[in-house]
């Protein structure tokens, strides 16, 4: 009996330091990844990686975040309490290089701004204000030259006051267009319509455009009332937009545009969309906007900036947006006026043409055509002798109304 018990006790000390082994060795595993990161990161710069464990991502902001120079990247800059991880921490060995670059910068979220136009939300006799605000690159000159002369004219719509603004970061390849910052500045001079912040314009960096843009709007534009975003490859119908918003109040949570639901992570290594397992575990992505163009009031933008300083960067604009809708609680409205996949046409009415004005005119938002085509669509739509009865469709006065209830957009895997 004596003799059983003794060995009970000898069993367990040894599955007890068995445990404590493995817990060591566990331990140890994690370190030298550690190490590892600071060994690649650029020595010299003060870079800041990821190196927190799983789930314990809270850090307080360095107190000396304000007094550091903007662009390095220091410990504990722009983290803040109890922001949320949505991305699955890197185990980064097995990510292509440049997730693994993009895992151990993503905290690296504060960039200076080269250039702003801090009046551009000023008001007119306090009339409401749209913002139109497109993402755009500074190569991309034509894109912006036909926007500013077709729909995204300044003025007056329907009682709305529309200003413009394109957003820009630096070019990656400063060689392919040598005088890119002449330019910028220059057209900043002549059309007041250019912010510029002091980051690489690449796909991966749209996430950055985004939060610095929020951030923006908060500290320069706290006065309009609505703010489109959208790319520069797209035509957008202000009238409608204008007409849309008339029923809206910019007091109230506001988000609408081409809604993607259920969408899942492309998990092959050729799409520009790619994300690995190990950056996105968790299934389908929140509900989010097509970033072609969507639709939000000054309240919800307001709100969206806050939530953005929580949430995690994500390589995917979209998607990041929709986790802040997430973190916000907030449920994106449809509208099947947003053709941010730019257009199908109907197989079930073969006479429709893709470029015929009168299905645009019924649109909001058209996504990825080019330049001539952006330019053809605004005049045909303006052509005083457009005339849609001839084609067989009513010429009934149009409008789309704010609050029609949310369509279920495309169910399943999206295209994104
Ligand atoms: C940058 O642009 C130049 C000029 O168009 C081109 O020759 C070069 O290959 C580009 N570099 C990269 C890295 O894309
Ligand atoms: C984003 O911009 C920063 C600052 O210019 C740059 O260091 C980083 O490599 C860029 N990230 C990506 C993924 O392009
Ligand atoms: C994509 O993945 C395959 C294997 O899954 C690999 O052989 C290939 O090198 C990867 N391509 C890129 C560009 O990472």
């Amino acid at each position: 009996m004596r003799l059983r018990r003794k060995g009970d006790l000898i069993c367990t000390v040894l599955l007890l330091s068995a445990l404590c082994i493995l817990l060591y060795i566990q331990l140890e595993s994690v370190t030298p990844w550690v190490g590892k990161h600071e060994a690649d990161g650029e020595s010299g710069t003060e870079r800041y990686v990821t190196v927190q464990p799983v789930e314990t991502v809270t850090q307080t902001a360095s107190p000396s975040a304000g007094s550091a120079p903007e662009n390095t990247c220091r410990l504990g800059q722009g983290l803040e309490d109890g922001r949320i991880q949505v991305a699955t921490p890197p185990t980064t060995d097995l990510l292509p290089w440049s997730y693994r670059q993009y895992q151990w910068q993503k905290d690296c979220r504060e960039f200076s701004q080269i250039i702003n136009q801090e009046d551009k939300c000023r008001k007119v006799n306090g009339e409401p204000l749209l913002l139109v605000s497109i993402k755009s690159k500074a190569e991309e000159f034509e894109r912006r030259e036909v926007a500013r002369k077709t729909w995204a004219r300044e003025g007056r719509v329907h009682g709305l006051h529309v200003r413009r603004l394109f957003l820009l970061a630096t070019p990656a390849n400063q060689s392919a267009l040598a005088s890119w910052g002449r330019l910028l500045e220059h057209e900043s001079r002549v059309y007041r319509d250019i912010l510029l912040w002091d980051f690489q314009d690449t796909f991966f960096n749209l996430t950055l455009k985004e939060i610095h843009f929020l951030k923006w709007l908060d500290r320069f534009c706290p006065t309009a009332e609505f703010v489109f975003k959208g790319d520069d490859d797209v035509f957008v119908n202000v009238e409608n937009i204008v007409d849309f918003l008339l029923g809206a109040d910019p007091r109230e949570d506001l988000f609408v545009g081409h809604i993607i639901y259920q969408a899942l992570p492309i998990r092959s290594n050729k799409s520009k969309y790619y994300i690995p397992e190990m950056m996105y575990g968790p299934g389908v992505y929140p509900v989010y906007a097509g970033g072609g163009g969507f639709l939000m009031s000054g309240h919800t933008a307001r709100r969206l900036y806050g939530a953005s300083k929580e949430v995690d960067l994500f390589p995917i604009d979209d998607v990041f947006l929709g986790m802040c809708l997430l973190r916000i609680g907030l449920k994106p409205q449809t509208h099947k006026g947003f053709r941010t996949f730019g257009i199908v046409r109907p197989s079930a009415a073969p006479h429709l043409q893709t470029f015929d004005p009168c299905f645009y005119r019924e649109l909001m938002v058209v996504h990825s055509l080019k330049v001539p085509e952006i330019w053809l669509m605004w005049s045909l739509l303006h052509d005083p002798d457009l005339n849609c009865a001839r084609k067989g469709l009513a010429r009934r006065p149009f409008r789309w109304r704010a609050k029609r209830k949310a369509t279920p957009g495309p169910a399943g895997k999206a295209k994104h």
